[in-house]
């Protein structure tokens, strides 16, 4: 594999602000962008004793449970979109969580009605099942070369030995530090004393070292089953959570087939549902397609742009949930014919109010995940978004299992129409019931056209599908493909309600700003930046592998 001087450009930005973490292994090496240079080194070192871009993932996914805790983890769940050189094949590994027997509608609503928003949001009672542990040893044994036990040893190394806090571990602990706190096995895991961690802390965690261990020596299923399932259930459940043994025992993995479509002829994979983002995507791209974008000035583009999104996002509150437990209509949201029909009601010279879109919902008012993408040498691929939902997601730790536990039960609708942690509303089809999987936004995406294949996705929340989608449109409309400027670029979303244009702050001149208020937007600043965007570009004229990180994770930026 050769380099180009983006990608030594890119990592040598990482080295540098890597401080005390070991130098990351360069591009040279490996094609993996991942949030964190001890994961993404932990890829490389897979990759080079032999193993291929599904056992690289695995190393991955456990070393980033243990480096980027507050992202993912064993305690998260995910989804590893996958394709296999030898045979072509595409596959949607959906390792989602469930929620547990206990997690009824009417457990999540008080007495008034009203949503139990900390319930879905903070300790035991937040956590779905979780797929990670499932889907490690899943991908391993059906699609990697290497033993379980030698994917997991780069992570059990890590968490024995302890790595320095970075940036963005500094920030996550302080901003979750009293929710930590709450649990002393949490507070143990990731605080200083019961403090943020301060830049350079070392962070041990000898309790995950064990059941990663475990893990590697007896495989995915004894976090399932037997004496481990049965603490991991009875911690919970005296904690005032919702799991019971057999939520475990039945949790299972599910391949899926990927979304696939076509934009202005890129051949897109996607992500199907219980994740809503290659819905989304497919409908805001039909929409756009059907525009002559290259003729509009850059504040039209970016009008449609958000028309589009406004109503694909509206049909993901409208219709979707897990097609395990509802029925979407998949064919026809898919299809270029009702995308267009949705289309026609763009005014190329005024704002839609979402309030005026056919079918429009009210609503009132309302942190963490990570992408990581491979491309090996023969040309097997994954794109990879785990999460554990907010930042360090509930907060709960299980007894001395060192298992953070996911938020995701925030993902359902707790009340239709109420907004959850995203500001996101949906309908029915995403209320909670017991084994059901909450939608998603997380949007690992493959897009190949004849310059080759760009493996590509981002942390985010509901931002996710509009970062993937612009970095769909800003991969197809450059000449050539410049990941470095692909995972930068400035971002502006748009999710049908609230009503409005977020747009990261500083990043869009004025005379933008100007020209959208113009057309009848309401365009306001987000807080901070948002987004921890991994592309590799594999060209398929030279066969170099780029990879690219985005600037906004080495700066302490959250999402
Ligand atoms: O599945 C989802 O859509 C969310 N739980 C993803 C959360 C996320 O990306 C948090 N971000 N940084």
């Amino acid at each position: 594999m050769k380099t180009t001087q983006l990608s030594v450009r890119i990592f040598l930005v990482l080295a540098l602000v890597a401080a005390s973490a070991p130098r990351p292994v360069s591009a040279q090496e490996c094609g993996i962008a991942s949030a964190h240079a001890l994961a993404t080194k932990a890829g490389c070192e897979i990759l080079n004793s032999g193993g291929n871009a599904f056992d690289a993932a695995v190393a991955v996914a456990a070393a980033l449970a243990v480096v980027e805790p507050f992202s993912s983890g064993i305690g998260g769940g995910g989804f590893l979109l996958l394709h296999r050189a030898s045979d072509d094949l595409d596959v949607f590994v959906d390792a989602r969580e469930t929620a547990p027997s206990g997690a009824t509608r009417a457990f999540f609503v008080d007495d008034n009605g009203k949503a139990k928003h900390k319930a879905s949001l903070e300790g035991p009672t937040a956590a779905g099942i979780p797929g990670e542990p499932a889907a490690l040893d899943w991908v391993a044994r059906r699609y990697g070369k290497l033993p379980l036990a030698r994917l997991l040893a780069p992570a059990i190394r890590l968490a024995e030995a302890g790595f320095p806090a970075d940036a963005r571990y500094v920030s996550a602990s302080a901003s979750r530090a009293e929710v930590l706190n709450g649990n002393p096995d949490a507070a143990r895991s990731f605080l200083d004393a019961g403090k943020p961690a301060a830049l350079g802390f070392v962070v041990i965690q000898p309790q995950l070292a064990r059941t990663l261990r475990m893990l590697a020596e007896q495989g995915g299923q004894s976090f399932y089953r037997g004496e481990f399932a049965r603490k991991l259930a009875q911690t919970v459940k005296s904690a005032g959570g919702l799991w019971e043994l057999a939520d475990l025992e039945n949790y299972r993995v599910v391949e899926r087939p990927p979304l696939k479509f076509t934009y202005r002829g890129a051949k897109i994979t996607a992500a199907p549902l219980p994740s809503s983002g290659g819905l989304v995507l497919a409908q805001s791209l039909f929409i756009l397609e059907s525009v002559d974008m290259a003729a509009l000035s850059v504040t039209d583009r970016a009008h449609y742009a958000v028309e589009a999104m406004r109503r694909a996002y509206q049909d993901r509150a409208r219709f979707m949930g897990d097609p395990d437990f509802v029925s979407v209509p998949v064919a026809k949201l898919a299809s270029r014919d009702y995308a267009r029909s949705r289309g026609a009601s763009i005014d190329t010279a005024r704002a839609t109010p979402s309030s005026a879109l056919d079918g429009a919902a009210t609503a009132e008012e309302g942190k963490d995940t990570t992408h990581f993408s491979i491309v090996d040498a023969q040309g097997n691929r994954v794109a990879a978004t785990l999460s554990v939902n907010g930042v360090f997601g509930s907060g709960f730790v299980v007894g001395d299992t060192g298992v953070l536990l996911n938020n995701h039960m925030d993902d359902f609708v707790l009340v239709p129409g109420v907004p959850n942690l995203y500001k996101l509303v949906g309908s029915e089809a995403n209320t909670v019931a017991p084994g059901k999987r909450p939608l998603s936004s997380m949007a690992p995406t493959f897009v190949e056209d004849d310059r080759g294949v760009l493996v590509v996705g981002t942390p985010g929340g509901s931002r996710i599908i509009s970062m993937v989608l612009e970095g769909i449109l800003e991969y197809v409309d450059q000449p050539q493909p410049d990941l470095a400027r692909l995972v930068a670029a400035p971002r502006f979303h748009h999710q049908y309600l609230p009503d409005r244009i977020e747009i990261e702050p500083g990043a869009f001149p004025e005379p933008w700003i100007e020209a959208l208020r113009a057309k009848g937007h309401v365009v306001e600043a987000g807080r901070r930046r948002w987004g921890n965007m991994q592309a590799v570009f594999l060209d398929k004229k030279t066969g170099r592998i780029q990879a690219a990180s985005d600037p906004r994770g080495q700066t302490g930026v959250l999402f």
